[in-house]
């Protein structure tokens, strides 16, 4: 599969997952919860292939978007640190839809500026092909990938 149209399938999985947390109410905690957990794996799984593969080759194929990719592992920093305290957080905890909030208030914006901004000049540098084969290494990765998102590089946890 090629590798823009595998992380933009992501990108509306998680979509998905924010309109069905934006759908329950205070008193659903057990929802909240199993949303949030499904939420956490999903995102951790596409920062770490970003990160570990996709960013790179798209930083190699089309240098003029470094700029954009530097700030979009930023901004996986800060996403991730957001992810590992929903992990351990309360459902019923008050703060808890805030950083609900908070987080997909985040990942919108950091979603639309790679889709809008940057991917279109990688999908131009790099052609068919090549996206074709780096889809098929992100696809291959997922299963491999740590379900900590604090293990993804740009924690800086470690
Ligand atoms: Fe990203
Ligand atoms: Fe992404």
């Amino acid at each position: 599969m090629d590798a823009i149209v595998l992380l933009r399938d992501d990108h509306k999985t998680v979509e998905k997952l924010f309109k069905q947390f934006e759908k329950t109410g205070d008193e659903d905690t057990d929802e909240r919860r199993r949303i949030a957990d499904q939420v956490v794996e999903e995102l951790t799984v596409h920062a770490w292939i970003e990160e570990q593969i996709f960013y790179p080759a798209a930083r190699e194929a089309a240098p003029d978007t470094t700029d954009h990719i530097l700030e979009s592992i930023e901004e996986h920093h800060a996403v991730v640190w957001m992810l590992s305290e929903l992990k351990g957080m309360d459902a019923a905890d008050e703060r808890f839809k805030a950083k609900m909030s908070v987080l997909m208030e985040n990942v919108r914006h950091h979603v639309e500026e790679e889709e809008k901004e940057w991917f279109p000049d990688v999908r131009k540098a790099m052609g068919r092909n090549r996206l074709t084969e780096l889809g098929e290494r992100l696809e291959a990765e997922k299963p491999k990938a740590p379900r900590d998102p604090l293990a993804t590089p740009s924690a800086g946890s470690r």
